[in-house]
């Protein structure tokens, strides 16, 4: 009977040792992705997040800092966007060049049915095990496009299929449930425009000079000109 305990405890001290380890074994890998590895093969930005390397591999200088959880792994990312701490990116296909995503933003949450007995995914989705087959179709769900140079500050949340215009800005805590057009500056919950960046003039100019695209040495050698949009658009042109 004694024998039959201590065994028991060793084999239970055995089991909780080899677990030990192995979660050991994962945070040096995860620590060894995001330290060593992510930095090496991407040495234009900045990773501290472990995210789909697709998007790594397709764009140049993203910073992507903790915590930030990517779930579609065909997204396209532009060069030199920014991703701040805790930002969750759901149902979102495509986030263009030079936007700045800040921390705690949610993109893209999917709705769940609601004329079902109960909003809970046990009653229509297969992977909460109830359903052999799913009863909702989650695939003809429309997902998030947010265009080139974009700001979303801190807390926005982003509703499915909304999409946002290039250039715009949508302020601390929004909820923003409509598409935004380029260069509008959305606040609120509802997102409501207060104001636009740019005059019309200004946004035909910006739009038709496509600078996002450009090189990035012409847009570095020009960026004393950058607080003077109409100067820097000239200088980037000429
Ligand atoms: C949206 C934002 C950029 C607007 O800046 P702005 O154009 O200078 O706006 P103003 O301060 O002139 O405010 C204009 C009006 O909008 C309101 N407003 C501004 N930001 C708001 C917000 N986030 N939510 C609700 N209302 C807002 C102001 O109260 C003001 O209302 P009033 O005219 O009735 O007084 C700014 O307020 C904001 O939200 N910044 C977020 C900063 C952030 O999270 N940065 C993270 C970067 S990574």
């Amino acid at each position: 009977m004694l024998k039959k305990i201590i065994l028991n405890l060793l084999l239970k001290s055995m089991k909780s040792l080899i677990s030990f380890f192995l979660i050991l074994l994962r945070n040096l890998h995860k620590h060894w992705i995001l330290e060593i590895k992510y930095p090496k093969l991407y040495p234009h930005g900045l990773i501290k997040s472990l995210v789909p390397e697709t998007i790594l591999r397709n764009s140049c200088g993203l910073f992507i800092e903790k915590d930030v959880s990517i779930k579609n792994s065909n997204i396209h990312i532009g060069k030199h966007t920014y991703i701040g701490n805790h930002t969750l990116i759901d149902s979102c296909n495509y986030i263009g060049a030079f936007c700045s995503i800040s921390s705690d933003v949610k993109i893209g949450m999917r709705n769940h049915p609601l004329n079902f007995i109960s909003t809970s995914p046990v009653f229509y989705s297969r992977y909460r095990r109830w359903c052999k087959k799913s009863q909702y179709d989650e695939s003809d769900i429309k997902t998030v496009r947010i265009d080139d140079d974009v700001l979303i500050s801190a807390n926005v949340i982003i509703i499915n299929g909304v999409k946002i215009g290039r250039g715009a800005v949508i302020g601390a805590g929004a909820v923003v449930t409509g598409d935004i057009p380029p260069y509008a500056i959305a606040v609120g919950v509802p997102a409501k425009i207060i104001r636009y960046r740019f005059s019309d003039e200004q946004i035909h100019r910006i739009e038709k000079s496509k600078w996002w695209e450009k090189d990035d040495k012409l847009l570095k050698e020009n960026r004393e000109y950058a607080l003077h949009p109409d100067l820097f658009i000239e200088k980037i042109s000429s």
